[in-house]
């Protein structure tokens, strides 16, 4: 009897750890027909069925990409509605000059620190350059990694040509969410001669329209649009019947993108500003607020204002004050019993502020 009450209580308390595992990870389906994880609170974490009644409003959808626990935190608070793990984190965050160097591992660690950090915005994880163009098979294995390792929703692709496409639609057959990505796709810097604005002529215009139809019909279940004119976004938006997401592509999609750290102004740096895009408006210029906070804690240091006696909260009763002076002095170490000896008349006197 005994062992079963043991057994029982072994079997729940996996149960209850299970569960607790699984509530930390994303990907998991609101409601299940067997009636799975229910949603906490009304801040439960959106779905695709959200965003595709977002689209069929006609209510715009908010992504911006996260690479991080804190950026995730921030976007969760702010309610923004998709967190993209973008390959962008290759310049933005490890300070390459292009998309092209950051690996598979290196994105499933910013996933899984993003997925720590927004409970609330659905989660989309880039498969980064080099790691699904030889085939479909070795499309699918990077996308189930971007979902079991790194507990995203969905993956994004870039391009349409028709391997890529291919690769599309094995992956929403194997049952992983894509979100396509068509005009300028920083990935093909190499055959597009560089960063450059697409759909500028007829036949450009309407490859960027042919594409996200074919990225459609394989099954994505939304396209950005990045750097296109204004009225081939909205014949994109009009054509498709999944949300497009633009980006520098003006105001007619069905919802905008930004890069996190060019949405805040957080880059000062030479480097950044030469890449941070025009059509991004910045919203705040957190860089500024940064370096502000540097210098000033640069200056109080090499001043000795900081750490004043309110940042120095650690105490030690006066008993043991004298027990460890003497403690010191019988070490040998009269030079350190005196130097405690005047932190501790200094801190009383609060000399210190
Ligand atoms: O990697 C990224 O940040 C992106 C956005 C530009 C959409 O793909």
């Amino acid at each position: 009897m005994a062992f079963m009450a043991f057994m029982a209580a072994v079997s729940r308390a996996a149960l209850i750890s299970r569960a607790g595992i699984i509530r930390s990870m994303s990907n998991v389906p609101e409601n299940t027909v067997y009636g799975g994880p229910k949603s906490q609170s009304p801040d439960h974490r959106i779905t695709m069925t959200q965003i595709k009644q977002k689209h069929k409003k006609g209510e715009p959808i908010t992504m911006v990409t996260a690479y991080d626990y804190p950026s995730a935190v921030h976007l969760d608070s702010a309610g923004i509605d998709i967190a993209l793990v973008g390959d962008s984190a290759a310049m933005v965050v490890h300070g390459y000059d292009t998309t092209l160097p950051i690996t598979l591992d290196e994105m499933l660690v910013h996933c899984r620190a993003v997925a720590r950090g927004a409970k609330r915005p659905l989660l989309v994880g880039d498969l980064p350059f080099g790691f699904y163009e030889s085939g479909s098979i070795q499309a699918i294995d990077s996308a189930v990694r971007i979902l079991k390792e790194g507990a995203m929703d969905a993956i994004k692709l870039e391009g349409g040509s028709p391997s890529r496409i291919t690769a599309a639609k094995s992956i929403v057959e194997a049952g992983i969410a894509v979100m396509g990505h068509v005009g300028l796709t920083p990935q093909a810097i190499s055959v597009l001669g560089g960063f450059r604005p697409q759909g500028r002529n007829v036949a450009s215009a309407v490859k960027v329209v042919e594409t996200a139809l074919a990225l459609q019909e394989a099954g994505c279940f939304a396209v950005v649009l990045e750097c296109v004119p204004p009225l081939v976004a909205a014949a994109a938006t009009s054509a498709l019947q999944i949300p497009t997401i633009g980006i520098g592509a003006g105001p007619f999609c069905s919802g905008q993108a930004l890069v996190y750290h060019d949405l805040l102004g957080m880059m000062q740096h030479p480097h950044h500003a030469k890449v941070t895009p025009k059509f991004c408006k910045q919203f705040a210029n957190v860089g500024d607020v940064i370096n502000k906070a540097l210098l000033e804690y640069k200056e109080e240091v090499t001043s000795g204002t900081f750490p004043g006696a309110a940042h120095s909260p650690y105490k030690i009763n006066a008993a043991d004050v004298d027990g460890f002076l003497s403690e010191l002095q019988r070490m040998g170490l009269d030079k350190a019993a005196s130097a405690a000896a005047e932190a501790a008349e200094k801190i009383n006197t609060s000399k210190l502020k």
